[in-house]
Order: structure tokens, then sequence, then C-alpha cells
């Protein structure tokens, strides 16, 4: 099963909005807001279940188009964005994406840091991008998160990568309680946890599987962000870390 279709469990599994994805996607785009995105086309590159899509629409975009390469997901996001008449999902590869400056807007969200080619995914959303459009990218970041490449990628990618999905849900219950219950116990203490804490027990869940199913999960220094968004055809190129200390947000316009 490849990392897409064990993604596809994911989203299958947890398809329903939940109310903290609203600052999540505010803090993952951060400084962008409500304003940035009203009447504006939009694309969501890799949508999951169309958890990000759901806000810009929200917000009173004008037209927005996401796309998957998994089929239970791009089922999933089509329901999550059932009441928006302006919303498009569709089923495609972002090696395949071939739009050509049609939107004022492309993010993509927690998708980059998995790809084998992200280089590749990248130049193909900036083409997809009118001239001074605007790039919004969140990718996992090494500073803040050494813990994860030391001690859970061995685990990640030695075995839980290459389990039967669902033996990796249940396994997840024995980080998942302990570190709901660490959270809930201390308010955080601080940074993401912080955030997490005020997540329910089946978000803390579904964020340890995510850590768990995947083949490839790169955790970038800035400087390695940098390299991978240099010799795009792109200008304003600010590289930051969210208001929650956790993850790369990159924002760009097109040249
Ligand atoms: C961690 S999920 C993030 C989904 C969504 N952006 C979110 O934040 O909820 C990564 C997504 O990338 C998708 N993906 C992986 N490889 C892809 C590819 N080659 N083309 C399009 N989507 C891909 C997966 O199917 C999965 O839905």
């Amino acid at each position: 099963m490849s990392s897409s279709e064990r993604f596809g469990y994911e989203w299958d599994t947890y398809s329903f909005m939940d109310e903290n994805y609203e600052k999540q996607f505010k803090n993952w785009t951060f400084p962008l807001s409500e304003n940035d995105f009203k009447n504006k086309v939009i694309l969501d590159a890799s949508c999951g279940m169309g958890r990000n899509s759901y806000w810009p629409l929200k917000w009173g975009a004008k037209e927005l188009v996401a796309f998957d390469v998994d089929e239970r997901s791009v089922k999933r996001a089509k329901e999550t964005l059932k009441e928006f008449k302006n919303a498009d999902v569709v089923y495609k590869s972002i090696y395949d994406i071939d739009w050509k400056d049609r939107f004022d807007t492309a993010f993509s969200i927690g998708v980059i840091h998995h790809l084998k080619d992200p280089k590749k995914a990248l130049q193909n959303i900036v083409t997809a991008l009118k001239t001074d459009g605007t790039l919004l990218v969140w990718v996992y970041s090494y500073e803040g998160n050494e813990w994860i490449p030391k001690y859970v990628d061995p685990v990640r990618k030695n075995i839980t990568s290459k389990l039967p999905v669902s033996i990796v849900h249940f396994l997840s219950y024995f980080c998942s309680i302990p570190l709901w219950l660490f959270v809930k116990i201390f308010r955080g203490p601080s940074g993401y946890l912080k955030q997490m804490s005020t997540f329910d027990f089946w978000h803390i869940h579904s964020i340890v599987f995510d850590q768990l199913i995947p083949d490839v999960a790169n955790y970038w220094s800035k400087s390695d962000v940098e390299k991978l968004f240099s010799g795009l055809n792109l200008k304003e190129i600010v590289i930051k870390m969210p208001p929650n200390g956790s993850g790369w947000i990159i924002n760009a316009k097109k040249k």
C-alpha cells in the first residue's frame, strides 16, 4: 500500500470536520488572513478530506479547486465541501497537474515533506499560479522537532510504514493515550503541545497515526527549505515558523 493509500485510510476514518481545524488552518497559513482568500481563485494541492479547503470557501473565495491522488480522500473531500457550489474536487497526482497561470493563491499543507520529488511538485504548483499569485506551503520543521527524526523515524521507517494500516491505527493508541493524558494534565506545556491540549482525543490519535504511516516524512531545517525553494519562479520568499512554533511556512509570490 502506498503512502497516499495509507493517508486515504486516515482521511476515510477521520473525515469529520473538527472545530479546531479553523484555528489550525489559520496557524498553518499565517500571516494570511480571512480577507486574503476573499474573491480569490484558489488551489488546495493534495487536499486529503478537504478540511483546509473548507475555510477559504467559508470566507468568500470566488472559486476553489482541490485535488488528491487517493480516491477515498477525494470522495471524503467532495462530502466535506458539498455545500459550496464554487468548489471542485478532482482526482490528480501533484506530478501530473497541468494548470497554467490559473490561480490567485495556491496552498499545500502537510504534503511536500512526504513526496519523493518535492521540487517537481513545487514547480507544478508554481506553474499553476498567475503572475504575482500567492504560494503558501507548510512543511515539517527539523527545528523544534529534533526528537522525531531521532526516535520516531526509525520506528516509522522500519516498522510502522510497512505494517497493515489497520494494525498501525490500533498501535497508535499506545502513544496517543499517554500523549493525550500528558497534554491535558500539563496544559501543553508550550508550543504545539499547548495547542494540542485543546484538541479532543480523536484529533490527537489521528495526529499520532499520521506520523506513523508514511514511507517518506522529511523534517527540514530552514537551510533545507531555502535550498528546496531556490531556483523556482518565485520572488519575495519568506520562510517563517507559525505562531505555535512548529513547522515552516513558506510564503512567496510567482514572478
Ligand atoms: C498528510 S496528508 C495532508 C492532507 C491535507 N493537505 C491536510 O492537511 O489535511 C498528505 C496528502 O497528500 C496526498 N498525496 C500524496 N502523494 C500525492 C501525489 N503524488 N499527488 C497528490 N496528492 C498526494 C495524500 O493522498 C494525502 O491526502
